[in-house]
């Protein structure tokens, strides 16, 4: 007889009755008199039951004897499990494709430490699959909902001469007869000349910041998604990525339930984001707010990471705080015409503790402010010519945002700190694997 092509376990619910065969590594085996096997193949989980019965005597004996992680191939007829209703494999055939000893990430509890050194191995736990496995859908909707708004991908380069985003947390690195070269902290002042070539651009790439800061939200290395629009104004912007968020909690509840069940995320939150108006709120009254909320914070200062958790604590609604004093924005913010202390600048804050998702804002199209602001900030003018001839040549009002990939990530799969986010995190003391 000859067996039959291999299956994913992401199938068998369509397969019940049939004979199939499965590759893949044993999570967990357990053995009595029956013998289970929990395989994994990287598209689902499924129970292999082994009984003397029904399969062959060599299998049978391989399963005693099968350690976690081992590589197998098993062949097998497709049932559903009496009470759960999960298609489960009643095995007649066995073979080891790999063995492997003293797996070391066992089902008892590790340390942080120790997961984070043995991360090329943490991959494989049910846990990391499931946030991972979103974090590949959240990528998938955002080119998804970008694609179909009729913006253009216009990739920004990671080596670039100067900086965007302040240029205390810049990674340097040697560039031939160049001198020093930075690692890009945001794509944006790539994507300003794009608009008026595409109108509608965005990037999304991998960015840097040499941040000093060991908190749960900051990586040294993270992903974001960074359109941006020409004749947009602030609420435009605001508007954008409102939807922009709406559409990707949608494609995770449709299209990711087994993965939030196996992180035990408690979905009524995401539910109530997506079918509510996200609250508005100026800097100012933010300020007000938190310190009615016990914040020591002045008008004037920055959100410190405790107080976004303060404001969205007790929340579910996604949060836009909009117009901040532009002392401690980027320069290339816009000001605002009615106080022209203020930038019109607005951060998406995520409810549920977790604080800013996306930066962004309205910037300013008018090249004597920019260079005011450039020598302001003590910025080499020659380093951004390229980028003022935006406002030469036709400028117009433009906005746009940045998404941090990993807090997104992080929010919508309830995790503790980004670490677990991306498969390989990059933060202050982590640079292996
Ligand atoms: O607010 P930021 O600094 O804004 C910009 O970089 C703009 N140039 C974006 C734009 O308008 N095109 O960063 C945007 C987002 C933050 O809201 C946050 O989600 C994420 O990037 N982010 C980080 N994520 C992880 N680790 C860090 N160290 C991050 N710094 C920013
Ligand atoms: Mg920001």
């Amino acid at each position: 007889m000859s067996s039959p092509a291999f299956t994913e376990v992401r199938f068998l619910a369509g397969q019940v009755g049939e004979t199939v065969r499965l590759r893949g590594w044993v999570r967990n085996a357990r053995t009595s008199k029956t013998r289970f096997i929990e395989l994994r193949d990287g598209s689902g989980f499924v129970q292999c039951v082994v009984g003397a019965a029904e399969a062959d005597p060599e299998s049978y004996e391989l399963a005693g004897r099968l350690t976690q992680e081992a590589a197998i191939t098993v062949t097998g007829v497709v049932q559903q499990h009496p009470k759960t209703g999960q298609p489960e494999l009643l095995v007649k055939a066995l073979e080891l494709i790999g063995a492997s000893t003293d797996f070391p990430i066992t089902p008892k509890e590790h340390g942080t430490e120790f997961l984070m050194e043995n991360r090329h191995l943490w991959l494989r736990s049910k846990r990391q699959w499931a946030i991972l496995r979103i974090r590949h859908t959240l990528v998938k909707g955002i080119r998804d909902f970008f694609d179909g708004d009729g913006f253009t991908l216009l990739d920004a380069p990671i080596l670039t001469p100067s900086a965007c985003e302040g240029t205390s947390t810049l990674f340097g690195t040697e560039y031939f007869h160049e001198g020093m070269a930075f690692l890009s902290q945001s794509g944006q002042l790539y994507q300003e000349p794009g608009i008026a070539a595409f109108g509608k651009v965005y990037c999304f790439g991998p960015t840097f910041r040499a941040e000093k800061s060991k908190t749960r939200r900051h990586l040294t290395e993270f992903w974001m998604v960074e359109p941006e629009v020409a004749f947009a104004h602030l609420d435009d912007v605001m508007a954008l990525g409102e939807r922009m968020t709406k559409f990707l909690l949608q494609r995770v509840l449709e299209g990711r339930q087994e993965e939030l069940k196996i992180l035990e995320r408690d979905t009524a939150p995401l539910e109530t984001a997506l079918n509510t108006t996200f609250d508005r709120m100026t800097y100012t009254e933010a300020v007000e707010k938190l310190k009615a909320l016990g914040s020591d914070i002045q008008w004037g200062e920055d959100f410190g990471n405790d107080d976004e958790t303060i404001l969205m604590n007790a929340t579910d609604k996604p949060l836009w705080v909009h117009r901040f004093p532009k002392a401690f924005k980027a320069f290339y913010m816009e000001p605002d015409p009615q106080d022209p202390r203020l930038a019109l600048g607005a951060d998406l804050l995520a409810p549920e503790g977790y604080g800013e998702v996306i930066g962004g804002g309205e910037r300013a199209s008018s090249l004597q402010y920019l260079l005011d602001q450039i020598e302001h900030e003590g910025l080499n003018r020659a380093d951004y010519e390229w980028y003022l001839d935006v406002r030469k040549y036709g400028s117009v009002p433009h906005a746009g945002f940045g998404m941090g990939l990993e807090r997104a990530v992080a929010w919508i799969c309830r995790l503790p700190h980004v670490r677990e986010t991306i498969p390989y995190p990059r933060m202050m003391g982590t640079l292996r694997p």
